[in-house]
């Protein structure tokens, strides 16, 4: 009787302890919803993500929504239907989160927005990116360097591009690409002959290659036929991809027609490669071990109910608030120091750029 006693006893103890265990679990549960995996860099992201927050013991529902709206929206839904404490979400749409995110305040979800701004809604409550000014800055400058503007070199033709209408970054790497080449646009080192420069007309929705193939291939034939495009600014990596097949079907490449100074943004693999081959200048590098590090941080923070890390408090205002952010300083990389950033910091291994 007595050992049938204290077998229940044991059972009882387990079956409390298993039943706490798990709530204890529920208690640590931290979504992150990323917007495609035909991009290489979101696959990076989610996954280093994924790993550095089991590392610091959450249990991590990662999601990724083929860029559908409305499929990244169902799945953010069911992480708070899920029990998560804090959401990282990198928006596909950043307008069109605002129902999803006023369910997660009414729960008390947390929301980080990552890489990419969410607008529109006050429910974001963090946002950790790397300076997406700083970007086109950079790009701006490297072009600047490449081609001596400062020393009065020119007049060069140049064309651009610019990322997807629906992604707050794009107006911002526009917005430091541009200020830092107006004053040569303006002294007319730089001749822009499409005349395009707002970003109606040189978006390229879903950040899609095949669109700025189609766009380029526009332009070369509307503008270039009797002379040749010595610049282009892209944005990101995506998009010189797709300029690149473009230039190549028109000649260049060859002796009589160099590529153009061409930028772009995230080191993809196939784009490392370009910059081997000559066929893109430089890429800006957002080392997404940095950003994932920090957005642990974040999230430990919030979790522990400590002060969380941001270093500016007045960038980004999403049209209903300045959400407070974390800004990593990004660099670029090119032909020169690609190895050194790239390869001897464990980023890439040399088979990967082959
Ligand atoms: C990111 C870039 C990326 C682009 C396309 C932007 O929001 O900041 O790194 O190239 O989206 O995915």
């Amino acid at each position: 009787m007595r050992k049938t006693i204290s077998m229940l006893l044991v059972m009882v103890m387990l079956f409390s302890f298993a039943f706490t265990g798990c709530s204890s679990n529920k208690d640590n549960v931290i979504g992150v919803a990323m917007p495609t995996q035909s991009l290489q860099r979101w696959n990076q992201d989610g996954a280093n993500m994924k790993a550095k927050l089991e590392e610091a013991g959450y249990e991590v529902i990662l999601e990724y929504a083929d860029n559908k709206v409305d499929q990244q929206v169902s799945q953010i839904e069911n992480m708070i239907t899920r029990g998560a404490k804090v959401i990282v979400v990198a928006s596909i749409d950043g307008t069109a989160l605002k129902g999803a995110l006023a369910q997660a305040a009414k729960e008390d979800v947390k929301i980080i927005a990552y890489d990419r701004l969410i607008r529109d809604s006050e429910n974001v409550d963090f946002y950790a990116t790397f300076d997406n000014y700083l970007v086109g800055q950079i790009q701006g400058e490297y072009i600047i360097e490449s081609l001596a503007l400062e020393s009065g070199a020119g007049p060069f033709n140049m064309e651009v591009f610019g990322g997807s209408p629906d992604d707050n970054n794009a107006y911002f790497f526009n917005g430091g690409a541009m200020d830092t080449l107006k004053p040569y646009i303006d002294n007319g080192q730089l001749v822009i002959n499409s005349g395009q420069t707002d970003m109606e007309q040189i978006a390229i929705q879903g950040w899609k290659s095949e669109g700025a193939q189609s766009r380029m291939d526009n332009l070369l034939t509307a503008f270039y036929s009797d002379k040749n495009v010595d610049i282009v600014l892209s944005p990101n990596d995506s998009l010189a991809q797709g300029i690149v097949a473009s230039l190549k079907a028109a000649g260049y490449g060859s002796a009589d027609k160099a590529y153009p100074v061409l930028t772009g943004q995230d080191c993809d693999t196939t784009n490392v490669k370009m910059l081997l081959a000559g066929e893109q200048s430089m890429s800006i590098f957002k080392d997404t071990r940095t950003l994932a590090d920090q957005v642990v941080d974040m999230v430990s923070a919030i979790m522990d109910e400590t002060t969380v890390p941001v270093n500016d408090t007045e960038t980004y205002n999403n049209g209903v608030k300045v959400v407070p952010s974390f800004l990593c300083e990004p660099v670029f990389a090119d032909i020169n120091n690609y190895k050194e950033l790239l390869i001897d910091s464990g980023y890439y291994t040399e088979d990967q750029i082959k």
